[in-house]
């Protein structure tokens, strides 16, 4: 078996920024209530003249210029987004070809906030089993476009940001065997993902859709009435996200024989700082342990792990033969964790 290896990973992120003082002089919101029950401080906003799939261009394009890799070698583009430009096709083949490749896969995951991890472990089975030596795994998100910046949508539109990220993992054969937790042999270790429908419901953009009870894909009454935006019962989500978020850590934990002590740098989902801090208060670690930047992005959905982990070995938290893991939770419900020796 080969081992799945990080290569590298970048970001883009678009310039404009939304403080939560402007999002308060636009709906009944303050940076008061945003920052205590959220940890958010401003978001970033897409110009009007991009797409979501431009933005994932300009991460992959700053990706492969960081890592000097041959855009012709790519091999595998794997996308992920909940803001796709089109309705189909999904973004990885506009992506596909805004890099000039016309003939290789372009496969789009739909994992909401577990989708990069997702989109790691896809990668990771693929270039395993050497079906292909390389894969770009992009996320990238417009959340602007579909937020409400009125107080109907204030419980939804304070939380979320526009940006994207890339990252390149490259099958390779060691020798001495494959990446493990205890050896030092960089690589993709382990994953997990898990998914439970029971909670569809509470975390969810409905319209547009081919739902039931519907006989067009969209009403003129129901864009009139504004329908085509996201709901959320937060508080269960909230719930559900601290108790997937730590299974999964227990699980890899588990599976590998090591403790929590063994990580070097936890990068959860930014979903809300306080999921966050419940999940570190409860796995026993230490605050610089845990990488957060939720309050300059907000949830940047499938964009945030990348955006992370470049910010991470920017400031010299993340180093190659670092062991790190990732740990989402999202709509579906989804989850997602990926044991990674950097
Ligand atoms: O990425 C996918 C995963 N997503 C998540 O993990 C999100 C999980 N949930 C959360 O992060 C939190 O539930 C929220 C941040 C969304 C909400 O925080 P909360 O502490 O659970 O507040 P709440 O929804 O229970 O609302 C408390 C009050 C309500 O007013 P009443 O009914 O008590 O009068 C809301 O109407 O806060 C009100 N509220 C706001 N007030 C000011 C809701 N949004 C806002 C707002 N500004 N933006």
């Amino acid at each position: 078996m080969k081992t799945s290896v990080v290569k590298g990973v970048s970001c883009f992120v678009p310039e404009k920024v939304v403080t939560n003082q402007q999002l308060s002089q636009m709906m009944d919101t303050t940076d008061e209530w945003i920052t205590e029950r959220t940890g958010i401080k401003e978001r970033h906003m897409a110009e009007r003249t991009s797409s979501t799939s431009d933005l994932g261009l300009k991460a992959a394009k700053n990706l492969l210029a960081k890592i000097q890799f041959p855009t012709q070698d790519i091999e595998l583009i794997i996308a992920a987004t909940v803001t796709p430009d089109y309705y189909f096709p999904g973004i990885g083949v506009q992506i596909q070809q805004g890099l000039g490749l016309s003939k290789i896969p372009a496969i789009d995951i739909r994992g909401q906030c577990s989708a990069f991890a997702w989109a790691i472990t896809t990668a990771y089975v693929y270039l395993r089993s050497g079906f292909y030596k390389n894969a770009l795994v992009i996320g990238s998100e417009i959340h602007s476009r579909m937020m409400e910046y009125s107080t109907r949508g204030r419980n939804f539109t304070v939380l979320f940001g526009d940006g994207a990220g890339a990252m390149l993992l490259e099958s390779h054969q060691y020798p001495e065997g494959r990446a493990t937790a205890h050896n030092h042999l960089r690589g993709v270790i382990d994953h997990e993902m898990g998914s439970d429908g029971s909670g569809a419901e509470l975390l969810a953009l409905k319209r547009p859709g081919f739902a039931k009870g519907h006989t067009e894909f969209f009403s003129v009454k129901e864009a009139e009435d504004g329908d085509d935006r996201p709901s959320m019962e937060g508080r269960q989500v909230f719930r559900n996200a601290v108790e997937r978020m730590l299974q999964s850590a227990n699980t890899i934990l588990l599976r590998n024989g090591i403790s929590v002590a063994d990580i070097d740098l936890i990068i959860p989902h930014q979903a809300n700082m306080r999921i966050n801090e419940s999940v570190r208060e409860k796995l026993g670690v230490a605050p610089e342990k845990v990488f957060n930047n939720i309050q300059h992005y907000g949830n940047t959905t499938s964009a945030t792990l990348p955006i992370c982990m470049t910010e991470a070995e920017e400031q010299g938290r993340l180093k190659a033969g670092d062991l790190v893991l990732t740990l989402t939770f999202g709509s579906g419900f989804t989850w997602g964790a990926n044991l990674i020796r950097w």
